[in-house]
């Protein structure tokens, strides 16, 4: 066995966003999705694990557990109820939360939109019209004059590229998933908007969403940047290994050209690059392979288990956006921990070679902390180290959790 002890200064973290575990988030987008009839999501998200009031405990636990960067995102529906109105009660909300990791010693990373939007945004336009890009910059503006000197890092838009992404991987229709479920027209009607209006992040067309996040990060940027803290900013981008069997390598790279590479080119500007990745892609010279390879476990969230995902897409980010690699995101949905054991190991695993070979990785963050609402799945996916007993709200730490804290306490890994 061999150890490897990580640089001095990388930082351990773990992530979580505002509609999957504070609950409640009534005025957004997804709760009216989540409560429409017909709705495809499993169940709605209700109080989740109640983070909003319980993010103390929280917090104490994950400083508890050793880690020293907490990755969370701000609600914007909470943020901006209606248009241009701002709730300060909602931004002093937030104030305290990073209070409280300064306090319990995590630095706060920040995400400014993660996949909810306030419903009025949504319905008038939403991911497809450019106005919702000026719209995320005013609201980035607002939180930020209220929030910066608190901040140590900030990602703009989480996963800006999903929709193209899932569209090139052919689980996406590329016209967005809108136009394909009906109760998203029941949705829209609704709230008052016809359906080419009502625009989710997560199921708008392909090409229009990825031009609108473009401009939204920029804008985001430019408009935290210009106010108060000097934190760092950075875009966390959906990845998969985009591998290509013989002949598919043209059909990869052109998936590639629409899905990442603007995204990477516009984050030369950035501070770093956020990683987030799960599984694997394959392409043929057909496109792309749906379904996995025999041999490989199918997860409950339908991909393939990789773990190796995560040096492949660290490499691909580095050598295309040329600033120091986050890996913002990594995990596994799974009700069996040590498969999560064995998942995050050799993950990191692929960390160290990546850092063996001189690529500036300067931090890993595990989605996630807690078991939480995952999307239509709800919460039959378990992608957290710590259990949530919904009914109590009782949080007890997986041997996941003692087994990663153990590494970041020791800032080393044994090998195998
Ligand atoms: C998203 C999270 C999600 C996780 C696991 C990421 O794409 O940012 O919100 O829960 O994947 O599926």
């Amino acid at each position: 066995m061999a150890k490897f002890e990580f640089p001095a200064g990388f930082f351990w973290g773990t992530a979580m966003s505002a509609h999957q575990v504070e609950g409640g988030n009534w005025n957004s987008d997804y709760w009216l999705l989540e409560h429409t009839p017909g709705s495809l999501f499993a169940e709605p998200s209700g109080d989740t694990c109640d983070h909003y009031h319980l993010y103390r405990d929280d917090l104490k636990l994950a400083s508890g557990l050793g880690f020293d960067l907490h990755r969370f995102s701000i609600e914007w529906a909470r943020i901006e109820p209606e248009e241009g109105e701002f709730s300060v009660a909602a931004l002093d909300h937030y104030r305290r939360v990073l209070a409280a990791c300064h306090e319990v010693g995590l630095k706060p990373c920040v995400t400014f939109h993660h996949f909810t939007s306030p419903r009025w945004v949504t319905a008038d336009g939403g991911w497809e019209d450019e106005k919702t890009a000026d719209r995320f910059a005013r609201y980035c503006e607002r939180a930020g004059k209220h929030l910066g000197d608190l901040i140590h890092s900030a990602c703009t838009l989480n996963e800006a590229n999903i929709n193209a992404s899932l569209s090139v991987n052919g689980i996406f229709p590329r016209d967005g998933l809108k136009r394909r479920l009906p109760f998203v027209a029941e949705a829209a009607r609704r709230c008052g908007a016809t359906l080419d209006r009502f625009s989710p992040f997560l199921y708008s067309d392909a090409d229009r969403s990825r031009e609108v996040m473009l401009l939204a990060h920029r804008k985001g940027r430019e408009a935290l940047r210009s106010g108060p803290g000097k934190f760092l900013i950075g875009i966390p981008l959906a990845m998969t290994d985009d591998q290509a069997i013989p002949g598919g390598e043209e059909r990869r790279d052109r998936a590639r050209a629409e899905s990442i590479d603007p995204f990477l080119e516009l984050a030369r500007d950035d501070d770093f690059i956020g990683v987030q990745t799960y599984t694997r892609q394959r392409f043929g010279p057909e496109g792309p392979i749906l379904g996995g390879e025999p041999g490989v476990e199918i997860l409950t969230m339908g991909y393939e288990y990789w773990p190796d995902a995560l040096e492949a897409t660290i490499r691909y980010a580095a050598s295309r956006a040329a600033v120091p690699v986050w890996v913002t995101e990594n995990g596994i949905g799974t009700p069996n921990d040590p498969q999560r054991i064995e998942y995050v190991r050799r993950a990191l695993g692929g960390v160290v070679r990546c850092l063996r070979d001189g690529i500036d990785v300067q931090g890993y963050v595990y989605w996630s902390l807690l078991d939480n609402f995952e999307w239509m799945f709800g919460y039959k996916q378990q992608f957290g180290i710590v259990s949530v007993d919904r009914a109590t709200q009782e949080r007890t730490p997986k041997p996941s959790a003692r087994w990663l804290a153990e590494i970041v306490r020791a800032n080393s890994i044994e090998l195998a």
